[in-house]
């Protein structure tokens, strides 16, 4: 997880920071959040602490015996944003002054630095602005635009805050450049929904946290995502690619229609395996049925990750597959039968209890990792599915560029490795 420390300097703009700040975090990057004197007047301190979940950085000489804040913070950011950033604020750091915390990281720092002006118009326009301005950009400051419009004064021009969403794509794109080569990631999450007449459907418990948050996770890394979802309450986070559908067949198909292009294949969906042979195109009535019985007859949905697994990619590279199992019994024993039954590299199981439904409706997951060999690999207790998500990408990653460098190395495409 990258972190970014968002510098907040003294502008009507203030505001938008918290916005921009909620952005950054549905990216899944850490803020920490630093204040200057001026920019408390706007915005109360308070607002940031609830939002980014850290104490607001403000004081200069407020230190611990143990740490040095100003040290701390250029060491812990990978990135700083100042934004907004005042003609003040940007006249001061042209000049390296450091009478306040913020200086004083900038000069501490070795992460890059990303500045969104905003002001008035005619101080934007003004020669000494512009001369800072080009002064930090020969520096290294990456220096954004900013928009044309409606200003708080009631003047018209240049010099309002960058919207915060693109202040959010200009740090992704950023992180993306410096991972280029991250792989392209394609999650599917959430239940099927199989149709037994206009109104009902067979569907499970699933609520595709775990698919989501991995999403979420693999963004963060900076890899692209393609996140194939049935019907969940859930949000598709900043910056992944949706793609919405109900049953079995239809995932099945956008699972094909993007798996050429996938590098790592993750199978968290809770695919319904039986479906009504045939759907009804009218409400099946009661009084329509035999002896107070119900007769359905159902037959097997596609099995969407063997087909993924399994299938023939000739000259093409086979994506990394990673499969769940959700057992209710005997559970390593049927783990490490569905490794081989659907050609696995990697296998996340779940326990579930009977009496309880751990860990459906729970915010808490317990997993076991086993890799191709059927080898347990990592065990993840009682932990939240964020946290869960996280490890298990940072896990995935690894094998994955082993396994990438092996299948280049071999051009042995379908084989499972070992990669420890
Ligand atoms: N899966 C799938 N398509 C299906 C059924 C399952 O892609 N039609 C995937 C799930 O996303 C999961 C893995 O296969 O990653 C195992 O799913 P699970 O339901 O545990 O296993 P099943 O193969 O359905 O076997 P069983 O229900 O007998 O345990």
């Amino acid at each position: 997880m990258k972190n970014i420390l968002l510098c907040v300097t003294g502008s009507i703009a203030c505001y938008k920071a918290l916005e921009l700040l909620r952005l950054l975090q549905k990216e899944g990057f850490d803020i920490k959040v630093l204040m200057t004197d001026s920019a408390k007047k706007f915005v109360t301190a308070l607002s940031f602490e609830a939002i980014s979940k850290h104490p607001v950085y403000d004081d200069l000489f407020d230190y611990e015996e143990s740490s040095i804040e100003h040290i701390d913070l250029a060491k812990w950011a990978d990135l700083i944003v100042i934004a907004p950033a005042t003609a003040n604020t940007i006249a001061k750091l042209a000049n390296g002054i450091a009478d306040d915390l913020l200086g004083n990281v900038v000069l501490a720092t070795q992460a890059p630095l990303m500045l969104a002006p905003a002001m008035n118009q005619q101080m934007y326009k003004h020669i000494t602005v512009a001369e800072n301005l080009q002064k930090l950009q020969n520096r290294g400051y990456d220096i954004l635009a900013t928009e044309e419009g409606e200003q708080a004064c009631g003047d018209v021009g240049e010099g309002r805050l960058l919207a915060p969403e693109v202040i959010t794509s200009k740090v992704v794109e950023l992180f993306a450049v410096e991972n280029k080569d991250t792989p392209h990631v394609v999650i599917t999450a959430g239940p099927t929904i199989e149709p037994i007449d206009p109104v009902r459907f067979i569907s499970n418990h699933s609520s595709g946290k775990m698919g989501y948050a991995l999403a979420k996770s693999f963004k963060a890394l900076g890899a692209k995502v393609t996140l194939i979802s049935g019907p969940t309450n859930l949000e598709i986070p900043y910056g992944v690619k949706g793609v919405d559908v109900k049953t079995a067949n239809q995932m099945h198909k956008a699972v094909h229609d993007t798996i050429n292009r996938a590098d790592i294949f993750i199978s968290a969906a809770a695919v319904v395996d039986f479906k009504a042979e045939h759907s009804a195109n009218q409400k099946i009535k009661k009084q329509d049925q035999d002896q107070s019985k119900m007769h359905l007859s159902l037959i097997e949905n596609k099995d969407i990750l063997k087909s993924v697994s399994l299938k023939d990619y000739g000259e093409d590279k086979r994506p990394f597959c990673v499969g769940f199992a959700a057992e209710t019994e005997n559970a390593e024993q049927n783990a490490l039968a569905k490794i081989e039954r659907k050609n696995l590299d990697l296998l996340v199981l779940n326990q579930v209890n009977t009496k309880t439904g751990y860990p459906f409706y729970h915010s808490n997951n317990s997993v076991s990792i086993y890799d191709g060999t059927k080898t347990l690999v990592q065990i993840i207790d009682d932990a939240p599915k964020e946290a869960i998500a996280k490890e298990l990408a940072d896990l995935i990653m690894v094998k994955f560029s082993c396994y990438a460098q092996k299948s280049a190395r071999d051009k042995e495409k379908g084989a499972n490795y070992a990669c420890n």
